[in-house]
C-alpha cells in the first residue's frame, strides 16, 4: 500500500501533484476563465454582504490559513484574522456584521477546531469548512463546504493536504473576488492558468531533488536551526520548521526576516545553519540584506529561491532551485524542499518517520 515507497509521508510528497490536480478539477471552467464551485452554496448576494472572515485551524492546516489570509486580502479585499482554534476559542473575537469563519482541517475531526467552529456558529457566524474527508464532523456542521480531494493522508506530518489546501484557497480567493469583482477578469485568467501549470512544476521540484539528501545528512546532527523569510515566505517557513521538529525532532525556529535585527540575530554564530526563503520579487533585495546580515555572522545559508532570481545565488552557500510562477502561487513549490529536508533528516536519524513520538494524526481532545 506504500506502493514502494518506503514511508508513507515519502509517497504523500510524491502524490502531490495528483492531489492537487484533484482538488482543482470541477472548479474551473472549460476555458479557463472562471472558477465554478458547484458545491459551494454562497451566492454573489452573500459574498458582497461579506464584512469579515476568520480562519481557524491547528497545526499544518492553520499554516495553510496563513498563504489563505494573504491570498483572500489581496484579490477579494475583505479584511481577514487567523487564530490557532484553541486560542480564537476562548479570546472572545468580536462578531460584528456579516463574518464568515473558516475552519481548515485534514481530518475534520481535531476537538480545538471543532470547538472554535461551534463557538463561531453560536455567535451568528456563517462557517466554511476546508477538510478531505467528507463525512467529518467538522465537514457535516459547516454550513459551507470545500473539500481538498487529496485521498487519504496517513503519515502524521502532513504533506499533500497542505498544498491541497492552498489549491481550496486560492481557489476560494479567485471565486471571492470574481462575485465580488475586485479582480480584472485578465488578471483572473492568468492567475488560472499558473494555478492549473503547478501540479506539473511540483513534478519538476520532485525530479530536481537529489542535493536535499546530502543537505539533510549536513543537519541531522544540528541542535538547532533557523528558518527566515517575508510575507508568504515567512508564512512558508513556519510549516518548514514545523515539518522539521515534528519528525527530526531538531529545534528550529522560523522567523520573520526583516525582525532579525531586533533579537533573534543574537543567536546567529559562526556555523549556524539558516535556510532562508526568497521567492517575493518585491522583496529580493531587502531578502539580500538579510542574508548578508547573518552571513556576516558566521551562518551557513541554504536558499530556496526562483531560477531566475541570480543576485540571491550568488549571497547563499546553497542554493534550492524552484519554477518561476506569479508570486501568489510559489508556497505550493517552495515547501516542497522544506518537506524532503524533513523527511529526509529524519530518515538519516532513523526516527520513526510516520509515526513520530508523542504527536497523534488527529487529535480530538481540546
Ligand atoms: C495535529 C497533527 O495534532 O493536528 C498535525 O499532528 C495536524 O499534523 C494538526 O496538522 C491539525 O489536524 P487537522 O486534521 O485538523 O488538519
Amino acid at each position: 500500500e506504500k506502493d514502494g515507497y518506503e514511508h508513507y509521508m515519502l509517497k504523500e510528497i510524491y502524490e502531490q501533484p495528483r492531489a492537487l490536480r484533484n482538488t482543482m478539477t470541477g472548479r474551473i471552467d472549460e476555458a479557463g476563465q472562471q472558477i465554478v464551485f458547484p458545491d459551494l452554496q454562497l451566492s454573489t448576494e452573500t459574498v458582497k454582504g461579506i464584512e469579515k472572515i476568520y480562519i481557524v485551524a491547528c497545526g499544518t492546516a492553520y499554516h495553510a490559513g496563513m498563504i489563505g489570509k494573504h491570498v483572500i486580502e489581496s484579490l477579494a479585499q475583505i479584511p481577514v484574522e487567523i487564530d490557532v482554534a484553541s486560542e480564537f476559542r476562548y479570546r472572545r473575537p468580536l462578531f460584528k456584521g456579516k463574518t464568515l469563519t473558516i475552519v481548515v482541517s485534514q481530518s475534520g475531526e481535531t476537538a480545538d477546531t471543532l470547538a472554535a467552529l461551534r463557538e463561531a456558529k453560536r455567535n451568528g457566524s456563517s462557517i466554511l469548512a476546508i477538510t478531505n474527508v467528507v463525512g467529518s464532523s467538522i465537514a457535516r456542521e459547516a454550513n459551507h463546504l470545500i473539500t481538498t480531494n487529496a485521498g487519504p493522508e496517513i503519515a502524521v506530518a502532513s504533506t499533500k493536504a497542505y498544498t491541497s489546501q492552498l489549491i481550496a484557497f486560492y481557489l476560494l480567493g479567485l471565486y471571492l473576488a470574481q462575485e465580488k469583482e475586485t479582480l480584472p477578469s485578465e488578471e483572473r485568467k492568468s492567475l488560472i492558468a499558473a494555478l492549473q501549470k503547478l501540479p506539473e512544476q511540483v513534478e519538476t521540484v520532485l525530479a530536481h531533488a537529489e542535493g536535499i539528501h546530502t543537505f539533510a545528512q549536513s543537519i541531522k546532527d544540528e541542535g538547532h536551526l533557523f528558518f527566515i523569510g517575508r510575507g508568504l515566505d515567512y508564512a512558508v517557513s513556519q510549516e518548514g520548521s514545523l515539518k522539521l521538529k515534528e519528525i527530526s525532532y531538531i529545534h528550529s525556529e522560523a522567523y520573520a526576516a526583516g525582525e532579525l535585527k531586533h533579537g533573534t540575530l543574537a543567536l546567529i554564530q559562526e556555523g549556524t545553519r539558516v535556510i532562508a526563503l526568497s521567492t517575493q520579487a518585491e522583496l529580493h533585495e531587502k531578502m539580500v540584506s538579510n542574508i548578508t546580515e547573518v552571513k556576516a555572522r558566521g551562518a551557513n545559508v541554504l536558499g530556496i529561491a526562483l531560477e531566475d532570481n541570480v543576485e540571491l545565488h550568488r549571497s547563499v552557500d546553497d542554493v534550492c532551485l524552484i519554477p518561476s510562477t506569479d508570486a501568489l502561487l510559489t508556497p505550493i513549490l517552495s515547501v516542497i524542499p522544506l518537506q524532503l529536508i524533513a523527511y529526509y533528516t529524519s530518515v538519516a536519524l532513523g526516527n520513526d518517520v510516520d509515526r513520530p513520538r508523542n504527536l497523534a494524526k488527529s487529535v480530538t481532545v481540546e
